[in-house]
């Protein structure tokens, strides 16, 4: 009997296509140059299920090419590029990845906040141009972190991890979220719920955790940047989109917050040139999951997703459950 055809659309480890294979005819794109929307309509065509990554926009026009596609299996915890609604009315059922990219994600959220507030990547360049001639009492000071006040949006799993790791830096804690924690969770995180205004207000340092979605599209503009204190970084490890960039380039050039560190951009990697010509900005191309580790780990959990939906089970981290009906 001939195996259930499935595409990776980017390339993975050796060892996810080995376990993929065990299952179905792969056809994989380790040349890893992503496909254009025509393409993947193509290559998706003849195929039951796909490993995706948050690149691949799967939306009606695709789904309409491709009569046989059962399962989507994002190499991602973020499934903006989904869209859910035709998926489940085609019977095409969807999953992310949560749970394995927590704690490199909220690593990374820490590297860009030391980074940031110690202005590292400036000092590092200047540093490298050539321009260090010695040690100056008023070289590069920076934003003590220490008993800073942090305040988190979006108490998921991440934000969630991100509070646990300022313990170690007594800091006072606040978070925004759309459900309050179990009070027993907010103990464990050390952190206060407030409204996003009070947050914004009185945290020095921000830290956004929200999926993308219509709801948070722009959810920091120019006028929640103009809330935050003039002293305030603002982290952004979520995804593009949930910050007005134009707004925060203006809000970084004029002084009306002190500096920010970005991991994701709207329109990557096409990210606005403005960018660059800021030296208040640590700026990194979406790698806050990047471990080795981590990547693995979420690559496997697609490919697991992938073979327990095409088995007729319902997969561990199915996005639409509608679909199934
Ligand atoms: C995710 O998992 O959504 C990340 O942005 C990709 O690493």
């Amino acid at each position: 009997m001939s195996k259930v055809k499935v595409q990776v659309t980017r390339e993975v480890f050796d060892e996810v296509l080995d376990y993929l294979g065990e299952h179905f005819e792969v056809s994989s794109n380790q040349d890893d140059r992503p496909f254009t929307p025509t393409e993947l309509a193509q290559v998706l065509a003849d195929k039951q299920g796909a490993l995706t990554v948050l690149t691949d926009r799967i939306d009606e026009a695709l789904i309409a090419h491709c009569p046989q596609l059962k399962a989507v299996c994002n190499i991602a915890v973020g499934y903006n590029n989904f869209d859910l609604k035709t998926m489940s009315a085609r019977g095409v059922l969807g999953t992310n990845t949560p749970g394995v990219l927590d704690a490199a994600t909220a690593d990374f959220t820490w590297a860009l906040i030391l980074a940031t507030a110690r202005r590292l990547t400036e000092a590092e360049a200047w540093l490298r141009a050539g321009e260090w001639k010695g040690w100056k009492l008023k070289q590069f000071l920076g934003m003590d972190v220490q008993g800073a006040t942090l305040g988190i949006v979006g108490m998921g799993r991440i934000g969630q991890a991100v509070a646990k790791r300022a313990r170690g830096f007594d800091m006072p804690v606040l978070y925004y979220n759309r459900t309050r924690l179990a009070p027993a969770l907010e103990r464990e995180c050390h952190a206060r719920p407030a409204s996003l205004d009070e947050l914004l207000s009185q945290s020095d340092i921000v830290t956004l955790h929200t999926p993308y979605s219509a709801d948070s599209h722009h959810l920091i503009g120019a006028a929640q940047l103009a809330q935050m204190k003039k002293t305030a970084i603002l982290i952004h490890a979520a995804r593009g989109g949930v910050v007005d960039d134009a707004a925060l380039i203006t809000a970084l050039s004029s002084g009306t917050i002190a500096a920010a560190g970005l991991d994701v951009f709207e329109n990557e990697p096409k990210f606005n040139p403005e960018f660059l010509k800021l030296r208040n900005v640590v700026l990194a191309p979406h790698i806050a999951s990047a471990t080795t580790n981590t990547r693995r780990n979420m690559a496997m959990l697609a490919a697991r997703n992938l073979v327990a939906a095409l088995a007729g089970e319902r997969p561990p981290n199915l996005l639409n459950p509608d679909a199934l009906k």
